[in-house]
């Protein structure tokens, strides 16, 4: 199932009524998209509004590990990253269900993504790889992009990628550079994504 989000107000009235009822959802709801998609940004803020803890992967990293991502590439290669990434998400997932920001490169991990698949709701958030650029700014902390054409390596990114975070159950647009519009529509598509996987659960 991959919906996209038709905003109006009645979903986001709707999405203010139901906060409350959306803390008894059992699944996480998982973040997914290339780096500068707004997952961090717009996941602690669907967090607040659904009242669920917010968890960020790569942060989760580094509490756990206490290294700096980019010093986990430079010490043990990305397939080393990817070993402790996949670890944690899987951790966060067995745990009680939160808001979970993840790395651009961990969907794409097919171990990875069918835990997610499975324990989760996941949202693609879809950005064009220039205004991914724009939003990320410094690009220091983000190894994958070191290099002489950022844009290039978010373009040839995105073309690897995003047939694997299509295979999210939802999509979200953000083709602004700032964010502030995408939360509420992100709230509202997944609290109708909510509300119908409740229905479903009733009549089974
Ligand atoms: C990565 C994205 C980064 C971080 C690491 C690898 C990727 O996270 O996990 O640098 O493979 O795209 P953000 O997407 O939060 O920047």
């Amino acid at each position: 199932m991959s919906q996209h989000p038709h905003q109006n107000d009645s979903a986001s009235s709707r999405t203010a009524d139901r906060s409350q009822h959306d803390k008894s959802y059992h699944k996480s709801v998982v973040l997914v998209g290339l780096m500068g998609a707004g997952k961090t940004s717009l996941g602690s803020k669907l967090a607040r509004h659904m009242g669920r803890p917010f968890i960020d992967s790569d942060t989760e990293i580094e509490r756990v590990t206490n290294v700096r991502i980019r010093d986990i590439f430079e010490l043990g290669g990305e397939s080393h990253f990817r070993e402790i990434e996949a670890r944690t998400i899987e951790t966060i997932l067995d745990g009680p269900p939160v808001i979970l920001s993840t790395g651009g490169g961990a969907f794409c991990q097919p171990g990875v993504r069918d835990l997610i698949k499975q324990k989760a709701l996941s949202v693609w958030l879809d950005a064009p790889p220039e205004i991914l650029l724009a939003r990320i700014g410094n690009t220091a902390s983000r190894p994958l992009l070191h290099g002489d054409n950022p844009l290039k390596i978010l373009k040839s990114l995105a073309e690897d990628r995003n047939p694997h975070y299509a295979k999210a159950d939802l999509t979200l647009k953000t083709d602004a550079i700032g964010l502030s519009h995408s939360v509420t529509k992100l709230a509202a598509l997944v609290t109708a994504a909510i509300q119908q996987s409740e229905s479903i659960d009733e009549t089974e």
